[in-house]
C-alpha cells in the first residue's frame, strides 16, 4: 500500500504562499490564509481518516473535523485545535493500515504554521 496523501499536497503550494503575502493585510485575509496552510499540513500528515476525499476517511474522524470543508475547523473547540497542534510535535499518528501506527515526522516549519493558525483561529472566536 503507498501513502496517497503524501503525494496529494504539492510542497509548492506552501513555498508559493510568501509571495502573496503583501497584499493581504486585514486579519481576517491572514486567518483564512494560515487556514488553507494549516489544511495543507492537515492533508499531508492526517488525511488519511479526516480528508473526505480518501476511502479510509472514518465518519467519526470526520465529524471532528473534515478537511473536505472550506470551513474545517468550525466545530472544533479550542481544547482540540490545541489537541491537534500537539499531535503534529508527536512522532507517531494512529493508522488505519496493519500497524497501529505510523512514523510522523512534521517539519519545524509547518508546526509553526499550525500554531500561527491556531491563534488566529482563536483570536478570530473571541
Ligand atoms: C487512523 C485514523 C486517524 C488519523 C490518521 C488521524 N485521526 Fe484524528 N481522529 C480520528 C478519529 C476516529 C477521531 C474521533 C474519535 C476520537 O477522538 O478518537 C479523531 C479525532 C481527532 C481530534 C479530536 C480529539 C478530541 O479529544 O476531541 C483531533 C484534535 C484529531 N483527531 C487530530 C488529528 C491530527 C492532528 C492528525 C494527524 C497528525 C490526526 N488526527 C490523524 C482518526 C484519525
Amino acid at each position: 500500500m503507498g501513502e496517497p496523501w503524501r503525494v496529494t499536497v504539492p510542497s509548492l503550494v506552501l513555498a508559493a504562499l510568501p509571495a502573496c503575502t503583501r497584499s493581504v493585510s486585514a486579519p481576517q485575509d491572514k486567518r483564512l490564509e494560515l487556514r488553507e496552510q494549516a489544511r495543507s499540513i492537515l492533508l499531508k500528515h492526517c488525511g488519511e481518516c479526516h480528508d473526505p476525499k480518501l476511502k479510509t476517511a472514518v465518519p467519526d474522524a470526520l465529524k471532528i473535523f473534515n478537511l473536505g470543508e472550506s470551513d474545517w475547523a468550525h466545530r472544533m473547540t479550542d481544547r482540540q485545535l490545541q489537541n491537534a497542534a500537539w499531535r503534529l510535535t508527536e512522532d507517531l499518528v494512529p493508522t488505519r493500515g496493519s500497524d497501529e501506527a505510523r512514523p510522523l515526522h512534521v517539519p519545524a516549519e509547518e508546526r509553526r504554521l499550525f500554531d500561527n493558525f491556531v491563534t488566529a483561529e482563536q483570536a478570530a472566536r473571541r
